[in-house]
């Protein structure tokens, strides 16, 4: 019988030329100019679906984006995997800093892929890896080797914060039943190194608006004796983090998730070249939480970072003035048992708190979800180290992501099943940034290795 490895050699360009057309499509989900996009980037996945040997497919319409859904159910006695991953893309900007234009996907090689990469939005979050397992599937359907059913969950706003997605997995609880959800949403440490994502950040996401004077002032004429709202805003930022880099907000800690010192030299074993990380980021040094290790401060620990910061004159040449009011976009990063409502709240209280008399603040909370820890001793983990087994002819290492994907804690509180999360991405992928790309030795090596999971998944449970 024909193995994947063999499958992928055989349609490697067809693989291809499937996926670019899949990543012409602009669907970004975040800004309405481009929703007839996404809409038709759905049904493209929907009959990629049925392409691929599903029995049935759906495109579920929601409040927002549709969720598409597909099926092969071969006997109800056997396990069920259900697939999660999203169409929907980043928006490309700042696009003038793309060597080529973020819809029209090429081939190029990188010192990191020297078999080349397809750049291109989302070639990496997520439609590339997304459709590995749609070619996984048609591999295994097409060869009689499908040994359990399978679903398919594709949604189109996981990057403005799965809300329409969450109502839609507690209204069909009994339809996206399953053993375990599959996710490939994520990177791996390197070819040499193959790892699964064991683990998600949370997210609180916040706005700030702080007012002073009601309107704009003359600089000369009032400044000095009125709040400046940039000065003020960049001043209680500043006091959000003490001299060691620990965050300043009452209540922030107490929930957090303290690894034992056994975990966290386990942790430690995990390949990392400080030096190369650096050299990537052209950076002189690392830069976090006293205390921590890069690898422990990215993944076991919570973050606060302002993302974005406005306000004021920003035109050519200079205007004096005092603004009346400056804006800044701020995320938490959470960890396990923090819940992202609680730390939202607190924030709130203590931005509110500190704010000096003159100025009026205002806080606007955006979407949060919670963090995700995969436990390592089940079925479903040996089973998908088994895979990497198999064709890495590696043990793949347990490592914690500092990425957040909500919908995955939501899977297990709504649905009660764990998900695994088979990351192929790399960290030089620059997911979100300019120049985003998907090596395509991990594309095909992620379509040769999960078709492993479902055999030992299925085997295993039998
Ligand atoms: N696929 C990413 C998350 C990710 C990437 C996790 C790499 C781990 C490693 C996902 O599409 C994403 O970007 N999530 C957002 C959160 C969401 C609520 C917008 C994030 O992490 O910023
Ligand atoms: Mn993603
Ligand atoms: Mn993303």
């Amino acid at each position: 019988m024909q193995n994947s490895r063999e499958y992928v050699a055989k349609n490697k360009e067809r693989f291809l030329t499937e996926i670019i057309e899949l990543l012409k499509m602009p669907s970004i989900s975040a800004d309405s100019a481009f929703s007839q996009d996404v809409i038709n980037t759905s049904e493209m996945v929907g009959k990629a679906l049925d392409e691929a040997g599903c029995d049935h497919v759906e495109i579920c319409e929601t409040d927002g984006y549709p969720i598409v859904y597909g099926e092969k159910i071969i006997d109800p006695n056997l396990p069920t995997v259900l697939v999660y991953g999203h169409y929907d893309v980043q928006p490309p900007d700042p696009v003038e800093l793309w060597d080529s234009p973020p819809f029209e996907p090429v081939i190029k090689k990188t010192e990191e892929h020297p078999e080349g990469a397809i750049f291109a939005r989302g070639a990496s979050d997520d439609k590339g890896q997304m459709y590995m397992h749609v070619k996984a599937l048609e591999f295994m359907v097409k060869t009689n080797q499908l040994p359990c059913n399978v679903k398919f969950m594709i949604e189109g706003e996981e990057e403005v914060g799965s809300v329409n997605i969450a109502t839609y997995v507690a209204n069909n609880k009994e339809k996206l039943k399953n053993d375990v959800i599959l996710i490939s949403d994520t990177g791996m440490i390197s070819k040499e190194y193959p790892s699964i994502t064991t683990g998600l950040r949370g997210l609180s996401y916040v706005e700030v608006e702080v007012t002073g004077p009601n309107r704009d002032l003359h600089s000369g004429l009032y400044g000095g004796a009125v709040a400046n709202p940039i000065n003020i805003l960049t001043k209680m930022i500043a006091s959000l983090h003490d001299e060691d880099n620990h965050i300043t907000i009452p209540g922030f800690y107490d929930k957090v998730e303290e690894l034992s010192s056994k975990e966290r030299a386990e942790m430690a074993k995990a390949p990392f070249d400080l030096n190369a990380y650096q050299k990537a980021l052209d950076i002189e040094s690392v830069y976090g939480e006293k205390g921590y290790t890069t690898n422990e401060r990215n993944s076991i620990r919570p973050t606060l970072d302002v993302n974005g910061i406005w306000g004021g004159y920003i035109g050519e040449g200079a205007k004096t003035v005092i603004p009346s009011k400056a804006y800044a976009k701020i995320s938490m990063r959470l960890v396990p048992h923090q819940e992202w409502e609680e730390i939202t709240d607190l924030f709130v209280k203590h931005f509110t708190n500190i704010a000096p008399k003159g100025v009026k603040v205002k806080v606007t909370p955006h979407h949060g979800g919670q963090g995700y820890v995969t436990p390592i001793d089940t079925i479903a983990y040996q089973a998908a180290a088994k895979a990497y087994e198999t064709t890495f002819g590696k043990t793949p290492i347990p490592q914690r992501s500092g990425g957040s994907i909500p919908i995955v804690s939501l899977f297990e509180k709504e649905l009660g099943s764990k998900s695994i999360l088979l990351g192929f991405g790399s960290d030089s992928d620059a997911i979100h940034s300019p120049n985003e790309h998907f090596g395509l030795w991990f594309y095909y090596k992620g379509i040769e290795t999960i078709p492993y999971f479902y055999k030992y998944f299925t085997e295993m449970n039998s």
